[in-house]
C-alpha cells in the first residue's frame, strides 16, 4: 500500500490530494482562482502565484485531514514541476520540498501532462467505478493512444507503458483549450471559455458556419493540429456581423464542431494506423460533452475519458502519476527546479 500526497500549482488552481495505491482517492482539495482572474479574461500570472502562496498550506492541511492520513503514513510527496507558469509552479515545488524535507519523505517531480494522463487511472469515489483502461488477456493495457487536450497543450501520444510515451503529433500553434478561451472572448463570453462555449453552443446550429479544419490534408502533419486559422476565421465573421445581433449560439456551436471534428478525426486515423485497442482522452477540454460524444461515436475502439471533476487541473492525478514513478524508484533531488516548458517526450 502506498500513500502519496500530490501537490499541483501549475496554473490557477491550488490543489492537494492523497491517493492510495495510485487509484483510490482519499482526498481531493482544489482551491480555484477562477473568480480572481475573470476580470482579466484569462490567468494573470502574478496574481496566480500570490494566491498560491496564500492558499497552499491550508489546501495541503485540508487534503491530509480529509484523507484522515497523518504525515507518518505517507510514502512520498509528488509535485508538478512543469509545464506551467514558472511563478505558480515555484510555490508548489517549494512547499513540497519543504514539507518532504521536514517530514523525511521522498520527493517525486511530475510532469503536469503526465498527471492529466493518469486522471484516466483512478477509482471514482462513491460510485465504485474504476476508471481505468481495460486490460487484455495478458493483463496489459498498452499500447494506449492518448489525446491530451488542455489549456496549454494538445498532443497525440502512444503510451507504451507507465511513464513511456511516444509523441505522434501536437499543435503547431494554439492549444485546443486556448482556442476555446480566445474564441469565447471574441464572442463576449466569460472566462474560462470552454464551459461558456459549450453552454452557448446548446442553442446553436453546428453547421451554421463552415469553419476551417486545420491540417486535415497535409501528409507531413497527419497527427498535428492547428487552431489559429480557425480562431481567425471566427474573428473575421464576428467583424463582419453586427455586434448587437451576433448569432453567438451558432458561432459557438460551429466553432466547437470544427475543433471536435479535427480532434476526433486525427485520433481516429492514429487509432487505425497504430491498431490500438483503446483511446484515452484527458485534459480540461476532455470535459467537453460534444467531444466526448463524437469521440465515442467515431472511434472504432473504446474511448476512455476521466470523470468531469478529474478533467480540469487537480492534484489527484499528480498523486496517481507519482505513485507509478515512486514505484520505479524515481526520486527528485532537493535541487528539483521548475520548468515552464517541460516536455513529456
Ligand atoms: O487542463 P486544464 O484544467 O488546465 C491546463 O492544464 O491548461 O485545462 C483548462 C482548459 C481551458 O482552456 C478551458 O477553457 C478548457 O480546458 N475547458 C473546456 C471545457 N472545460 C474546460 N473546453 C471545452 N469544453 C469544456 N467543457
Ligand atoms: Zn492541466
Amino acid at each position: 500500500m502506498t500513500y502519496i500526497l500530490g501537490i499541483e500549482t501549475s496554473c490557477d488552481e491550488t490543489a492537494a490530494a492523497v491517493v492510495a495505491d495510485g487509484q483510490r482517492i482519499l482526498s481531493n482539495v482544489v482551491a480555484s482562482q477562477v473568480e480572481l482572474h475573470r476580470p482579466y479574461g484569462g490567468v494573470y500570472p502574478e496574481v496566480a502565484s500570490r494566491q498560491h502562496v496564500i492558499t497552499i498550506i491550508p489546501v495541503i492541511r485540508q487534503a491530509l485531514q480529509k484523507a484522515e492520513v497523518g504525515w507518518d503514513a505517507l510514502d512520498a510527496v509528488a509535485v508538478t514541476c512543469g509545464p506551467g507558469l514558472a511563478g505558480s509552479l515555484l510555490v508548489g515545488v517549494n512547499a513540497a520540498k519543504g514539507l518532504a524535507w521536514g517530514r523525511g519523505l521522498p520527493l517525486v517531480g511530475i510532469n503536469h501532462l503526465e498527471g492529466h494522463v493518469y486522471a484516466n487511472w483512478l477509482e471514482v469515489e462513491g460510485k465504485g467505478v474504476v476508471s481505468l483502461p481495460a486490460l487484455d488477456a495478458a493483463g496489459q493495457a498498452f499500447p494506449l493512444l492518448v489525446l491530451i487536450v488542455s489549456g496549454g497543450h494538445t498532443e497525440l501520444l502512444l503510451m507504451w507503458g507507465h511513464g513511456r510515451y511516444e509523441r505522434l503529433g501536437a499543435t503547431l500553434d494554439d492549444a485546443a483549450g486556448e482556442a476555446f478561451d480566445k474564441v469565447a472572448r471574441l464572442l463576449g463570453l466569460p472566462y474560462p471559455g470552454g464551459p461558456a462555449i459549450q453552454s452557448a453552443a446548446i442553442g446553436g446550429h453546428p453547421a451554421a458556419f463552415d469553419f476551417p479544419r486545420g491540417l486535415m490534408q497535409q501528409p507531413e502533419h497527419v497527427y498535428d493540429f492547428s487552431f489559429s486559422g480557425l480562431k481567425t476565421a471566427v474573428l473575421r465573421v464576428v467583424r463582419e456581423l453586427d455586434e448587437a445581433t451576433l448569432p453567438v449560439g451558432d458561432l459557438a456551436a460551429s466553432f466547437q464542431e470544427a475543433v471536435v471534428d479535427v480532434l476526433a478525426e486525427k485520433t481516429r486515423r492514429a487509432a487505425e494506423a497504430f491498431a490500438v485497442t483503446q483511446v484515452c482522452v484527458c485534459g480540461g477540454v476532455a470535459a467537453n460533452a460534444r467531444l466526448r460524444q463524437v469521440m465515442r461515436e467515431r472511434l472504432p475502439v473504446p474511448v476512455q475519458v476521466p470523470p468531469l471533476f478529474l478533467c480540469t487541473d487537480n492534484a489527484v492525478m499528480i498523486a496517481a502519476a507519482g505513485h507509478y514513478r515512486f514505484l520505479t524508484g524515481e526520486r527528485a533531488g532537493w535541487d528539483l527546479d521548475v520548468a515552464a516548458d517541460l516536455r513529456l517526450v
